[in-house]
């Protein structure tokens, strides 16, 4: 049995990550292929406890304490979920990963980068994905488009400088791991987005996805 690929999905809220992995998920089946979709936080039963107790209202997490629960929970979905899905051969789409609480919890909230660094170390020794495509979008664009999704009670506190930073992290990210990170231009129609996934993904995995 071939291992499978393990694919992720990052960018700002709004970017277009759920309606990617909905369509890769829709073109991998279609050709054959068996595939798990799944999200973080969360992702196996330990992590949707944590993922619960992440997005608690009020608990007010200290950032160490929020970036610990996030790697507990990163673990579990990994032991528990993905890595059995691969070692089955099906291909694993996840909606958020590590690359997240780089850019929100480091650069969007000022957490060290060696914290993120040793825990992502302790809790994934050498594991990373295959594959990491990264949606680009004007964060007012993903923005409009996460009210029209969710309404805009959840969204109209957050500032600007907060989603530019955490836009630029992604960005530096795949300039720093070029192999794995394709950045996407998100502000495009959905079928585009598609099409230019697939090519990046038949690129980056040397496979037919
Ligand atoms: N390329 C696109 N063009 C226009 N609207 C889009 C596009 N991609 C997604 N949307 C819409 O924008 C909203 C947010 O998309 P979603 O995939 O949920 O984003 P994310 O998961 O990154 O927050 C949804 O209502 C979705 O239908
Ligand atoms: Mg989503």
């Amino acid at each position: 049995m071939t291992r499978g690929c393990f694919i992720t999905l990052e960018g700002g809220e709004g970017a277009g990550k759920t309606t990617l992995a909905r369509g890769l998920a829709r073109h991998l089946a279609g050709h054959g292929h068996a595939v798990l979709r799944t999200r973080e936080p969360g992702g196996a039963p330990g992590a949707e406890a944590l993922r619960a107790l992440l997005l608690t209202p009020g608990l007010d997490w200290d950032p160490v304490a929020e970036a610990m629960l996030m790697f507990a929970s990163r673990r579990e979905h990994w032991i528990k979920t993905i890595h059995p899905a691969l070692e089955a051969g099906a291909w694993v789409i996840c909606d958020r990963f590590f690359d997240s609480t780089l850019a929100y919890q480091c650069a969007g909230r000022g957490l060290d980068q060696g914290i993120w660094r040793a825990l992502r170390d302790l809790s994934l020794p050498g594991i990373a994905p295959d594959a990491t495509l990264i949606l680009d979008v004007d964060p007012g664009l993903g923005m409009a488009r996460a009210m029209r999704r969710s309404g805009p009670d959840r969204f109209e506190q957050l500032d600007g400088t907060f989603h530019r930073r955490v836009r630029d992290a992604f960005l530096e990210i795949a300039r720093r791991e070029p192999g794995r990170c394709v950045v996407l231009d998100a502000a495009r129609a959905e079928q585009d987005i598609l099409s230019d996934a697939l090519l990046a993904l038949r690129r980056t995995l040397g496979a037919p996805p």
